[in-house]
């Protein structure tokens, strides 16, 4: 019987040590460093994601035999380089190969390069030239810091007035710190928004059923950019092609490109795709599981996690299997949310639920439930279609006492109203 250990702490965590924890393979599940809604599933260990030797550490002492990368910022710190330096078992790619998310430059260069379809654009690091470059533009324009921002560095301008303003933030005020000191400046593209994630080892390429967020605050897509305010799979209005051409034109491709550069990619592969008029197109890469899609794609998948992983990291191949129901998801946020908001209010009620619940950002105080992230928990059903999964979800929701939380109540309209 494995051990396995979980890095992050989060709601796709949380999502995915529950999913380990499902496996007949598997005795026991670590998460570090976790959030005490983890409990129910799996033992939380107070290490940092940055704390590499740490890590290293407690997965030798523990005989760990799977290490598995929730978020980003230990991808790109070269978390799996340290692991695979001493011949520890570890799912996520490495540094380098880390950079197609970590570097928005680096990723439509790759694309460029390798005929991927994407927005047309340019990069800067330069603040004249780009200005020089963003006033010969049509409007709407979509500016871009390189660096990551929590999914938050990207500035959809309305108008020239908004987008000069907005470069000028980005490149000499540090909207974004260092993250946006070079950007790109890219084509607005119209369509529907999906996301095509696959595991990947090289050249092996096993694609999940889609999944659409809602990356906006505020219900219509209104308000700020967010981490995603609530998920659903599968995304049945959206054609069969759609769905191919994510696969063939932009993962497949992606891939064998990064073979071909020398820097192989191990670990979950993300396309954010949209469905224009001219078909898909990359709208970006993430290099590990999304957070909310993780939490509706490991509901619906049927496999054990951990023979997938495993056979993946052999590079044999694995065919997955998607339950028939829907599943729909609610993120409830703090106020303020994605700016600053107050954290720590009690949450009461959850013990009433009778959905799944995932803890994105919960503490634990005189032994109640806190509400301590940006995007605090998770409130996922499964339905017939998407209609009875929303309203069994927003049900549930109902029954939450916390005045600090806000959600979205149009998740899955898109999905449903078609
Ligand atoms: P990203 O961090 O690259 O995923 O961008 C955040 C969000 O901005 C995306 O989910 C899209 O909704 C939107 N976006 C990014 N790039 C474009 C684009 N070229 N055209 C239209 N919308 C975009
Ligand atoms: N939900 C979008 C992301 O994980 O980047």
């Amino acid at each position: 019987m494995a051990k396995v250990l979980v890095i992050g702490s989060g709601g796709r965590e949380h999502a995915i040590a529950w999913k380990f924890a499902q496996s007949e393979q598997v005795e026991q599940v670590y998460v570090a460093p976790g959030n005490p809604g983890m409990r129910d599933v799996a033992q939380c260990v107070d290490l940092s994601v940055h704390d590499f030797e740490g890590l290293k550490d407690f997965v030798k002492k523990e005989q760990i035999d799977l290490t598995f990368v929730g978020p980003e910022i230990p991808l790109c710190e070269g978390i799996t380089d340290a692991f695979q330096q001493e011949g520890l078992a570890i799912f996520g790619p490495t540094k380098a190969a880390a950079q197609l998310e970590g570097s928005k430059v680096f990723a439509k260069e790759m694309m460029r390069k390798y005929g991927i379809p994407t927005a047309a654009y340019q990069s800067f690091s330069d603040y004249e030239l780009a200005l020089a470059y963003l006033k010969k533009q049509p409007m709407p324009v979509v500016l871009k810091a390189d660096g990551l921002a929590a999914g938050k560095g990207v500035i959809i301008a309305q108008t020239r007035k908004e987008a000069e303003a907005s470069l000028k933030a980005m490149m000499c005020n540090h909207l974004f710190d260092e993250a946006g000191s070079s950007v790109v400046i890219e084509e607005f593209l119209e369509g529907e928004e999906f996301s095509q994630l696959a595991f990947v080892n090289e050249e092996l390429v096993i694609p999940m059923e889609i999944a659409q967020d809602h990356k906006r605050a505020l219900d219509q897509d209104k308000g700020l950019n967010t981490g995603g305010m609530g998920a659903y799979t599968p995304v049945r209005h959206l054609p069969k092609e759609a769905i191919e051409q994510a696969v063939e034109q932009i993962l497949k491709p992606m891939a064998q490109a990064m073979v071909k550069e020398g820097i192989p990619f191990q670990g979950v592969l993300y396309g954010g795709c949209m469905w224009t008029k001219k078909g898909v197109k990359t709208i970006e890469f993430n290099v590990r599981f999304g957070d909310p899609e993780t939490e509706v794609l490991l509901l619906s998948m049927q496999d054990d996690l951990y023979r997938v992983i495993q056979k993946v990291m052999h590079k044999e191949p694995v065919t997955l299997h998607w339950g028939k129901e829907a599943v729909l998801g609610v993120v409830l946020a703090n106020q303020g949310y994605p700016q600053s908001y107050a954290k720590g209010a009690i949450i009461e009620g959850l013990d009433q639920l009778d959905a799944t619940v995932f803890h994105m950002g919960t503490g634990e105080k005189e032994g109640k439930t806190t509400a301590i992230g940006g995007r605090v928990l998770f409130v996922a059903e499964k339905g017939k279609d998407l209609k009875e999964a929303k309203e069994k979800v927003y049900q549930q929701i109902a029954k939450i006492r916390c005045d600090s939380l806000f959600w979205r109540n149009d998740i899955g309209d898109k999905g449903i109203n078609q």
